[in-house]
C-alpha cells in the first residue's frame, strides 16, 4: 500500500477524517425538511446517468482521501438503495485497508438489500426514522409508505450483521416532536441507539423557521424525567452525536444539536455530490468539481492533491456562524450534498 501523505490542515488546524458520498440525488420519499414536494415534483429534474459519477471514479476519490487520512466513509443520497449494483461499488471500496464503510438509508428498502450489502463488505448502517407512528410517519416524509417497512428493513439490517445500528429521528416542533419519547422508549432495550437531531436550515427549498426546533436540551428533559439520563464522554474528539446512556443500564441514546450546539470545531468531514463535486462543509455554496478532471485523465497523484489543496483552503464553521450569516448564503440541498 502507498504510504499516508502528509495529512493536511485546513485553515482551522483540523484533519481530514470522514468523506460523505451521495450516490444519487433520488429519493423515493419526499420529507418535507429535505426535498419538498413543491420543489421535488414529478417535473423535477434528477441527475442524468451519465452525470453520476461512475463506480470507478468514486473509487479513486475514495483512495485519494484515504491517502490524506480518511478512516470513515459514508454512503448517502438522496437514497442511496436506489442506485443500481450498490453492492459493486462496496466490495471496490471494502479493498482498501482500515477503513469503516457505513450507509445512511431511509430503511424502505434495506429488507431486500441488507444480505448483499453485508455481503459485500458494509459494516453498517444508519436507518432515518422520524416517527413509530404512520400518520405522522406520513405527514413527515410526505409519502404513502408505511413504519413497518422500515422497521422490516432494520431487523434485517440485524440479521445480516449490520451493526452497529443507528437510527436518526430529525425532530420538529408540531410535527413529529409529540411521538419522541415513544420512538425512545422503543429503542432502548433494542440494541440500537437512537439520535435525535435538531431540525437544520440546510438546502434553500424547506422554509426553515427557528421555531420548528426543538433544542436538545429540551429533550433530554423530556426523556430523563421518564428514564433517567446519565451523560457519556465522547467515542473520539469531533463526535457528532452527544451521548447518553439509561441510568438502569439499558442502552444509550443521542443528540445531534447542529443549531443550539454547533461542533464545527473538530469538523473533519469531506462530501463528494453524486455528481462528482467536492464539498468541505454541508452548508457550503460552492464546491469544487471532481468530475471534469477525473474525465480529463488526471492521475491518481494528481487527485490527492488536489483533495489536499481543497482542504488547505478550507475554514468552514457555518454552524457557529449561523446567526450572523443566515439568510446571506445559498447552501446547497441536502439530497444532492449527502446528508
Ligand atoms: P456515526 O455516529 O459514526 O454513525 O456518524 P455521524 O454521527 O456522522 O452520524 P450520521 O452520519 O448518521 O449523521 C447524522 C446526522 O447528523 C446527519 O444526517 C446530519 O443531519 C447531521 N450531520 C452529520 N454531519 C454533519 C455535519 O458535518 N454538519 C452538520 N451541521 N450536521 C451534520
Ligand atoms: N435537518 C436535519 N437533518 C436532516 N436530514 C435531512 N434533512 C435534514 C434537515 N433539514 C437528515 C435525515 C437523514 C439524513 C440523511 O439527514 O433525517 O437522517
Ligand atoms: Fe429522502 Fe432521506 Fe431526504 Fe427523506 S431525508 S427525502 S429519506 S434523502
Ligand atoms: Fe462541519 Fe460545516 Fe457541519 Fe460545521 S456546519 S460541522 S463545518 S459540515
Amino acid at each position: 500500500m502507498t504510504p499516508l501523505v502528509q495529512a493536511p490542515r485546513d485553515q482551522l488546524g483540523r484533519q481530514p477524517g470522514d468523506l460523505r458520498i451521495s450516490v444519487t440525488d433520488r429519493c423515493n420519499l419526499r420529507c418535507r425538511y429535505c426535498m419538498p414536494r413543491e420543489k421535488f415534483g414529478s417535473d423535477h429534474a434528477f441527475l442524468p446517468r451519465e452525470q453520476l459519477l461512475s463506480f470507478e471514479e468514486i473509487y479513486r476519490v475514495v483512495w485519494a482521501a484515504h491517502r490524506l487520512g480518511v478512516r470513515r466513509v459514508r454512503l448517502t443520497g438522496g437514497e442511496p438503495l436506489l442506485r443500481r449494483d450498490l453492492p459493486h461499488l462496496i466490495e471496490l471500496l471494502n479493498g482498501l485497508p482500515d477503513l469503516e464503510l457505513a450507509l445512511t438509508t431511509n430503511g424502505t428498502l434495506l429488507a431486500e438489500q441488507a444480505t448483499a450489502l453485508a455481503e459485500a463488505g458494509l459494516d453498517r448502517v444508519t436507518v432515518s426514522l422520524d416517527s413509530l407512528d404512520d400518520t405522522t410517519f406520513r405527514d413527515m416524509t410526505d409519502s404513502a409508505a408505511s413504519v413497518s417497512e422500515v422497521l422490516a428493513g432494520i431487523d434485517a439490517a440485524r440479521s445480516a450483521g449490520l451493526g452497529p445500528i443507528k437510527i436518526n429521528t430529525v425532530v420538529r416542533r408540531g410535527r413529529n416532536c409529540h411521538t419522541t419519547l415513544e420512538l425512545a422508549r422503543y429503542f432502548k432495550t433494542s440494541g440500537i441507539t437512537i439520535r435525535f437531531i435538531e431540525y437544520m436550515d440546510v438546502g434553500r427549498t424547506n422554509r426553515w423557521r427557528r421555531e420548528e426546533v426543538v433544542p436538545s436540551a429540551q429533550l433530554v428533559e423530556t426523556i430523563d424525567a421518564v428514564f433517567k439520563l446519565e451523560p457519556v464522554e465522547p467515542a473520539f474528539p469531533g463526535e457528532v452525536a452527544r451521548r447518553y446512556r439509561y441510568a438502569d443500564g439499558e442502552g444509550e441514546v443521542g443528540f445531534i444539536s447542529s443549531v443550539t450546539q454547533p461542533f464545527c470545531g473538530q469538523c473533519t468531514r469531506l462530501r463528494l455530490s453524486s455528481e462528482g463535486q467536492l464539498y468541505t462543509c454541508l452548508f457550503a455554496e460552492r464546491g469544487t468539481d471532481l468530475k471534469g478532471p477525473l474525465r480529463d485523465g488526471l492521475d491518481d497523484e494528481g487527485i490527492v492533491d488536489l483533495l489536499a489543496s481543497v482542504w488547505r483552503r478550507r475554514s468552514d464553521r457555518y454552524s457557529e456562524q449561523r446567526s450572523s450569516v443566515r439568510g446571506s448564503t445559498q447552501p446547497i440541498e441536502m439530497s444532492y450534498i449527502g446528508g
